[in-house]
């Protein structure tokens, strides 16, 4: 009698853990392919943004500033300089602070300011280049990610809107600004800078 009935507890003890354990394999199933699937996903992305991968894919996906400098704003581009004038003067002669000045920047060499100390990192990137409005765009959405090592401390400028403004206040700053992206693809090649 008490071995029948501990024969039966032992079978309903036994039959518990079965069915529990069929639960929690199956269970296991069910969530371990949704992990899988989840974490597919995660390294997919990480992978993109940690290779460097995005920065590149973000520097070709850029659109042109060129065709929104036509309608940007210069006031606003200049109430935005104030981030940059921490570090850099923007009148014609003025002092090299942090950075270099920014008179004539662009079309301007890069690393061509007369005086300033540049990092290995920009002298290197902008070698034979000048300062474009787009290459300006680029630069400015991210220094970092654009010219890795530059010594430009400065986080970027995200909103295309805000870079375009920003880019048609630095153009102004020259005693004949570049030709806008439209109009010199029209106007007379006699009197480009
Ligand atoms: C914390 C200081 C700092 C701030 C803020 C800063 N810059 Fe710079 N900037 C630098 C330094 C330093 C360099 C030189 C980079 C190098 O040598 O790698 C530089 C380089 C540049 C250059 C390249 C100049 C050349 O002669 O090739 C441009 C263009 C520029 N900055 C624009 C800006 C603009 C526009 C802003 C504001 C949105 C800004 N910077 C904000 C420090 C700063």
């Amino acid at each position: 009698m008490n071995s029948s009935d501990l024969t039966k507890l032992a079978g309903a003890f036994l039959g518990t853990v079965f069915v529990l354990m069929t639960i929690s394999i199956a269970s296991d199933a069910i969530f371990s392919e949704h992990h899988s699937d989840k974490e597919g996903f995660v390294i997919e992305a990480a992978a993109d943004g940690d290779s460097g991968g995005k920065a590149a894919g973000e520097a070709e996906a850029l659109a042109s500033i060129g065709p929104m400098l036509a309608g940007a704003n210069a006031e606003a581009g200049q109430g935005q300089f104030k981030k940059c004038a921490a570090c850099h003067t923007a009148e014609n002669g003025g002092a090299n602070k942090v950075g270099p000045n920014l008179w004539n920047i662009v079309n301007r060499a890069m690393a061509g300011a007369d005086g300033f100390n540049y990092s290995a990192a920009i002298k290197e990137f902008g070698a034979g280049k000048t300062w474009t409005y787009d290459e300006l765009s680029h630069f400015l959405l991210a220094p970092k990610k654009y010219i890795k090592g530059t010594a430009m401390g400065f986080a970027g400028v995200k909103k295309d809107e805000d870079r375009a403004d920003l880019i048609a206040y630095l153009r102004s700053l020259s005693d004949s600004p570049a030709p806008l992206p439209e109009a010199s693809q029209e106007a007379a090649p006699a009197k480009t800078e």
